[in-house]
């Protein structure tokens, strides 16, 4: 797909994937600019799927910017939360859709955050067996990580994220002018996924992020352009490698093995993903360390980025009888896990990360030294 010529301006980060390639363009003002979609094939309809949230601030804006290149443009608004991420509300999706008589052209936009990004891309892989659909990620979360590589889909009540589809967008739109209305304990929770990129695959960005924590709390747009083009440059690296996660790609699940238990334990949008994911990378980084391959000085350096975004580094308790055993047997549920060997994503020294298995003795030491 050709640039638009608004996002020309804009940093662009290609995911090379053969005939699902596509671009993500990043940049301010950019989510209403009617060219940021010129590269977009044309349809008789279109369809925005966002939140009860997002709708007021963001969907009028969006549907302006569409109007012009299709006849209809609907938009379904569905309730906000982890907890709304479920077949229920996925079928709000499908509703839309069909009594809209929306047809095999219609494109999909997902105006939100992960949530929303993830309901969109599985209703679009499924509806009518596939249709276009266009990322427009509006947390940080979203930007540097979910929008990017067609992982979608919704949470089970037994196991996050466990029915879906790989399904890639046309099109990745990350306008950092939208990052102004979140709030900071969800620009926090995105700090998370950042953060997650420099110990699995570049120390250099673990040093940048270092050095400029502060101001990507603050908010400060030079420093969020950076972080955002820099993660989705090595989630484009490593997807382009192994879209469907036959082995590498599971390097971006590092701290998410924790992290999804701790989720799924306390029930789903009680901690929210990323700060899962901050705590989870602690513990992964403690299991690195109990295993050899990673220096306590570096699970230190991670403990204390993690603590610095406002995240938790103390992980909750799920069960006062058996914590360990119940954080375990959630993780068994972990889609990496093969056999009921639980597999997870370890720090090899910083910038390098391995996926492996880890005796239980181990994990429970961790778990035990990691909760209270
Ligand atoms: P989210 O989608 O729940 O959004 C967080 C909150 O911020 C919501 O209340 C939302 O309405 C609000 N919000 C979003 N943008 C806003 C804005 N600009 N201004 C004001 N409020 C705004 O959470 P998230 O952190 O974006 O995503 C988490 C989800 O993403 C999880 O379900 C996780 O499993 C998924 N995820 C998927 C992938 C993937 O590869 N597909 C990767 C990482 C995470
Ligand atoms: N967020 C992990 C992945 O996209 O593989």
């Amino acid at each position: 797909m050709d640039a638009s010529p608004s996002a020309s301006s804009a940093a662009r980060v290609q995911i090379a994937l053969g005939e699902r390639s596509y671009p993500i363009v990043i940049g301010a003002g950019l989510f209403d600019a009617p060219d940021s979609y010129a590269g977009l094939p044309r349809a008789a309809s279109a369809l925005i799927v966002t939140n009860t949230t997002l709708a007021p601030l963001y969907a009028g804006r969006l549907q302006q910017a569409l109007a012009g290149r299709y006849g209809a443009v609907h938009t379904v608004v569905l309730p906000d939360g982890e907890a709304y991420k479920t077949w229920e509300t996925l079928n709000l999706v499908f509703d839309a859709l069909l009594s809209h008589g929306c047809d095999r052209k219609t494109v999909l936009f997902a105006l939100g955050g992960g949530v929303v990004g993830d309901i969109t891309g599985f209703a679009a892989a499924s509806y009518m067996r596939g249709v276009p659909f266009v990322q427009v990620p509006t947390t940080l979360l979203a930007q540097v990580d979910s929008s990017v590589g067609g992982k979608t889909g919704i949470n089970h009540p037994l196991g996050k994220n466990m029915v879906g589809a790989f399904y890639q967008p046309q099109l990745v739109v990350c306008d950092l002018g939208v990052l102004k209305t979140l709030p900071p304990r969800e620009l926090g929770a995105g700090l998370a996924e950042v953060i997650k990129y420099g110990p699995i695959a570049d120390a250099a960005f673990l040093d940048w992020i270092e050095a400029h924590l502060d101001a990507l709390r603050a908010g400060d747009p030079a420093a969020l352009a950076h972080a955002v083009r820099r993660s989705c440059e090595i989630k484009a690296e490593v997807v382009g490698q192994d879209e469907r996660e036959g082995g590498l790609r599971a390097i971006l699940n590092f701290g998410h093995t924790f992290g999804h238990a701790i989720e799924a334990g306390l029930g789903y949008g009680a901690w929210l993903h990323g700060e899962g994911v901050g705590c989870g990378m602690v513990m992964a980084a403690r299991l690195s360390a109990r295993l050899g391959l990673l220096d306590e000085p570096a699970v230190a350096r991670i403990a204390r980025l993690v603590e610095r975004a406002g995240l938790p580094t103390v992980a909750p308790v799920l069960d006062a009888a058996d914590n360990a055993g119940r954080y375990l047997a959630l993780m068994r549920l972990d889609k990496k896990a093969e056999a009921g060997e639980i597999k997870f994503v370890l720090i090899d020294g910083i910038g390098k990360a391995v996926v492996r298995g880890a005796p239980d003795a181990l994990v429970r030491e961790v778990i035990d030294a990691s909760c209270a």
